[in-house]
């Protein structure tokens, strides 16, 4: 077998409460594939839409939603969590958690870990096209390019709504494109 030319990553992927959370199993799955570690960081509405459990089984690491989650306060706090990653996803990433980065709030781990985080963070937003048109979304958007987080989409295509328009997430491959693997 060939050697991989890539070298093994470690991945903190954030997923927060979107119709496309869905697909973040897929980009979990496929990092894992190659030879990546991946920690999922879920947000406490994702958990609600989706299973940590299901990113633990796929992941082969716990996965984390709670903020004072005790095995985390006691062992692996958000900064040793920090640390450890090589870099950051946030896939998908809502206007609500889109918003709250632009202002530095660190009101659920996913959030705390964005802003404690030591290397990149990227953002694959998914909404509906009437949410990534908004204006509040918008200065959001502009305000975190500023400060160097980089966008992976979205793309235009079919919506959780079941119209067509910008805020499609873009596919796990796609992602995987852009991240420094
Ligand atoms: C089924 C469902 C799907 C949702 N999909 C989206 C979405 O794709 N994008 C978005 O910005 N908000 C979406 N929302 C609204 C967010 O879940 C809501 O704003 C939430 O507060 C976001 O929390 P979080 O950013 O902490 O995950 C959805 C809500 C529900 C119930």
């Amino acid at each position: 077998m060939r050697p991989s030319r890539t070298k093994s990553k470690n991945i903190l992927l954030g997923v927060c409460s979107s119709a496309a959370c869905f697909k973040a199993l897929t980009l979990a799955s496929s990092l894992v594939k190659k030879g990546h570690a991946v920690k999922t960081v879920l947000s406490p509405s994702a958990a609600k839409l989706i299973s940590p459990q299901l990113f633990g089984a796929v992941t082969k690491n716990e996965a984390f939603s709670e903020q004072f989650n005790p095995s985390l306060v006691s062992g692996e706090g958000h900064i040793s969590l920090s640390d450890w990653a090589d870099f950051y996803v946030i896939a998908p990433a809502t206007a609500n958690t889109i918003g709250k980065l632009a202002s530095g709030i660190c009101d659920n781990l996913l959030l705390t870990l964005a802003v404690s985080r030591r290397g990149a963070l990227f953002i694959a937003p998914a909404m509906e096209s009437r949410m990534w048109k908004n204006g509040f979304v918008r200065a959001n958007v502009s305000m975190l390019k500023k400060s160097g987080v980089k966008f992976i989409g979205p793309v235009t295509g079919r919506l959780a709504s079941g119209s067509t328009g910008p805020g499609r997430m873009s596919e796990a491959e796609e992602i995987i494109k852009n991240l420094p693997l």
